[in-house]
């Protein structure tokens, strides 16, 4: 008998759904969503098919699809929660927002050769086991694709990221309110280039994005790197 896995991502960016219901007109990476570089990061981004990974409720895919002009753009989310607020938010957006809820490593592996640009803010990255889906990744974009992503570049808290690849145990919660945790990985730059670079991945470049001061402030590492080959 299959049964449905829990909604860990039940409770996340709902009390700004229910307030905040606008196409953000920034595109941000870093962890407090309040400065750094923007969407130039993904390179060009008109007329070329662009996937997120883990898009939540799809709101850094609704600025790509409002502010530019992408041939494609999919956000693609596992969580029904996530996905039903992003179509309750973008459905309007139809036409040039696909919505799709699918585990990230499923919708890699059934687009081969399909994505100019991958990316993931705090997403899908940062949750499913690196040495599974980064391969894949690479796989779905096309030759000379990019993959960029934005991740902690150490654990909430102050704790050092991983040296090695190796998981957390973070905390979340069941729809239910119940104590639950999944896996999260924290890695070291070195470690995530290294990964890429097994995954097939080249030129691949980081960034330390500073935190702003405050309780629950993080620095994030934003990543890039390419799938070798010239685009057609
Ligand atoms: C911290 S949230 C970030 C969401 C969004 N990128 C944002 O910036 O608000 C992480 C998201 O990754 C999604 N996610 C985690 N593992 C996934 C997987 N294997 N496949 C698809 N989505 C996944 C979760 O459902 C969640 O919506």
């Amino acid at each position: 008998m299959f049964i449905r896995p829990t909604d860990l991502w039940h409770h996340y960016g709902r009390t700004r759904h229910a307030t905040d219901r606008t196409v953000p007109d920034r595109f941000l990476w870093s962890w407090g969503q309040d400065a750094g570089p923007g969407a130039e990061a993904l390179g060009e981004i008109d007329g070329r098919c662009i996937g997120d990974l883990g898009a939540g409720a799809a709101r850094h895919a609704a600025h790509l699809a409002v502010h530019h002009h992408p041939a494609r753009i999919i956000a693609v989310d596992a969580s029904p929660a996530q996905h039903a607020m992003a179509q309750d938010l973008y459905d309007l957006l139809a036409s040039r927002l696909r919505l799709v809820r699918a585990d990230v490593r499923r919708h890699l592996h059934a687009t081969a050769g399909t994505y100019d640009v991958l990316y993931s803010v705090f997403g899908a990255v940062d949750f499913v086991e690196p040495r599974e889906l980064l391969p894949a990744a690479a796989a779905a974009l096309r030759p000379g694709g990019r993959l960029v992503f934005s991740t902690l570049a150490h654990h909430l808290g102050g704790e050092l990221a991983h040296p090695d690849v190796q998981h957390t145990e973070i905390g979340a919660k069941t729809p239910e309110g119940a104590a639950a945790t999944m896996h999260r990985w924290v890695l070291q730059e070195q470690v995530w280039s290294k990964l890429l670079d097994e995954a097939g991945f080249t030129r691949i470049s980081t960034e330390t994005l500073p935190g702003e001061p405050g309780p629950r402030a993080a620095d994030t590492l934003l990543v890039t790197a390419f799938r070798p080959g010239q685009p057609p």
